[in-house]
């Protein structure tokens, strides 16, 4: 009888390795080359334990049974996506948002909601900022409300995200009067854990959204839609195709905010540049 320890020595051969990227690719838009197997093959490795599998070759020949690829597909999304995210990651947007956009959308509103789209929230750090830094710039002046949708495609992300838990060492970009105002303390004084305060928490939702879907299921426009640090893992028609769909969630006039090492260039979009990373969609004709 094969040892469950033996799992910790399988490999993933380059056929099925090529088989299981091409699935992730097809489904995620995620680019997997031949450099990202060992990552691929650390991170399944759970996957075949869970399952009580002994290698990578049952592990494919599982994913590709009708029963395997509808209850395997949403793992191994979650277990090749990369995650990281921080606290006022790239604070310039956040600085923008408190400086230029709060200040426009209040000039030039009658009461409605602010709406701001978190796309790819990772586990909730953007979006709770956005809230944050919304309700700060606000100091409960009524005339406008507002709230956040966040989305992102890994349902284990997403789970962390509304359990709206952070360590110590996560909160450190926060600033100390934000955090005062906006994390509790864990009781527990050896835990050192920060839980984002229900005020913040209730602006936000969360739901799961593939940008690969051919229609995101989100009924309304945004006046802000954050994109970051999602594009890069995808190839360029692919990445032009996501802000193409993004945008019929935009308001004319609305702004798109993107990462830092990602760019819109040569993609002829309805969108003017405002900084680097910023861009506002046209007015419609
Ligand atoms: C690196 S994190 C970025 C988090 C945050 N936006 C930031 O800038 O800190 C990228 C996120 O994109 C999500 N993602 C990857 N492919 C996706 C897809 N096809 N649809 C929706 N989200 C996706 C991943 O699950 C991950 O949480």
């Amino acid at each position: 009888m094969e040892s469950i320890q033996n799992v910790y020595k399988a490999e993933l051969s380059d056929k099925d390795f090529g088989t299981l990227s091409n699935i992730i690719t097809r489904e995620t838009g995620i680019k997997m080359p031949i450099a990202k197997k060992v990552m691929l093959q650390a991170r399944l490795k759970r996957r075949l334990t869970a399952l009580k599998l002994f290698s990578f070759a049952e592990y494919t020949k599982f994913v590709l049974s009708p029963e395997g690829f509808s209850t395997e597909l949403i793992h191994m999304i979650d277990a090749v996506s990369t995650n990281k995210t921080d606290f006022f990651r790239e604070p310039v947007h956040f600085e923008l948002l408190r400086e230029v956009v709060l200040p426009r959308f209040l000039e030039h509103s009658s009461g409605q909601l602010f709406r701001v789209w978190s796309a790819g929230c990772s586990s909730g750090e953007e979006p709770y900022n956005i809230a944050m830094v919304i309700d700060d710039f606000l100091k409960g002046r009524s005339q406008i409300d507002y709230y956040v949708r966040a989305s992102d495609i890994s349902t284990a992300i997403l789970r962390m995200a509304i359990n709206a838990v952070y360590t110590e060492q996560r909160v450190l970009p926060v600033p100390k009067y934000m955090l005062h105002k906006y994390f509790m303390r864990s009781k527990d004084s050896n835990k050192k854990l920060f839980k984002v305060v229900p005020e913040i928490r209730n602006k936000v939702q969360f739901s799961r959204i593939n940008f690969m879907d051919d229609t995101f299921k989100v009924p309304e426009r945004f006046d802000v839609i954050f994109c970051r640090n999602v594009l890069i893992y995808f190839d360029r028609p692919t990445q032009k195709m996501v802000v193409s769909k993004l945008l019929r969630h935009l308001k004319p006039g609305g702004y798109l905010f993107i990462g830092h090492s990602e760019s819109l260039i040569d993609m002829n979009l309805p969108l003017t540049g405002v900084r680097p990373t910023v861009f506002r969609k046209n007015k419609e004709e």
